[in-house]
């Protein structure tokens, strides 16, 4: 990675602006993968990035079903927790491979607990918090080579 990211975010408002410059940033087929504790703002991070790509709607964390589909914006997002999936064998019966496929933005949350679902070119960030407000990151990947 040339220029790994290492910003301060003081509320969720920076956190929502930073969002959207990534979204606006993000390729077809992308994934991206957000890491930290609860309450760290990845659904706001979310949020900014689906607004990014000019989706105007509401943009919740998936509560109901395990993703959030946002379509209309300039490229389509599919939002996962994987927080709340019992097994890998749950996503891959939802279409998992499909959704990464569709050439649209993947983000998930909570990737950990199911690293090797994402694909290797995944990018991988992690919030945290830091006195009143977040610091975001580039990750370096869990796989090596
Ligand atoms: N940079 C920031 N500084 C301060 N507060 C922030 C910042 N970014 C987001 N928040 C706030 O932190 C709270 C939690 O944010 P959010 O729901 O996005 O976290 P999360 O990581 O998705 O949590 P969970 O693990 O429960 O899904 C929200 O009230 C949000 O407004
Ligand atoms: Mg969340």
């Amino acid at each position: 990675m040339t220029h790994p990211l290492s910003v301060t975010l003081a509320d969720a408002d920076a956190t929502l602006v930073l969002g959207r410059e990534l979204g606006r940033a993000a390729q077809a087929g992308q994934v991206i993968a957000l890491v930290g504790e609860l309450g760290a703002g990845k659904t706001t991070l979310t949020r900014g990035l689906v607004r990014g790509l000019g989706y105007e709607g509401e943009v919740t964390s998936p509560t109901f079903s395990l993703v959030q589909e946002y379509l209309g914006g300039s490229l389509e997002v599919f939002h996962f927790d994987f927080y709340r999936v019992e097994d890998e064998h749950e996503l891959l019966d939802l279409g998992w491979d499909d959704y990464l496929e569709r050439g649209g933005l993947v983000i998930v949350e909570w990737p950990s607990l199911y690293p090797d679902l994402l694909p290797r070119n995944t990018r991988w960030l992690k919030l945290s918090h830091e006195g009143e407000g977040r610091l975001v990151v580039d990750l370096e990947s869990p796989f090596k080579g």
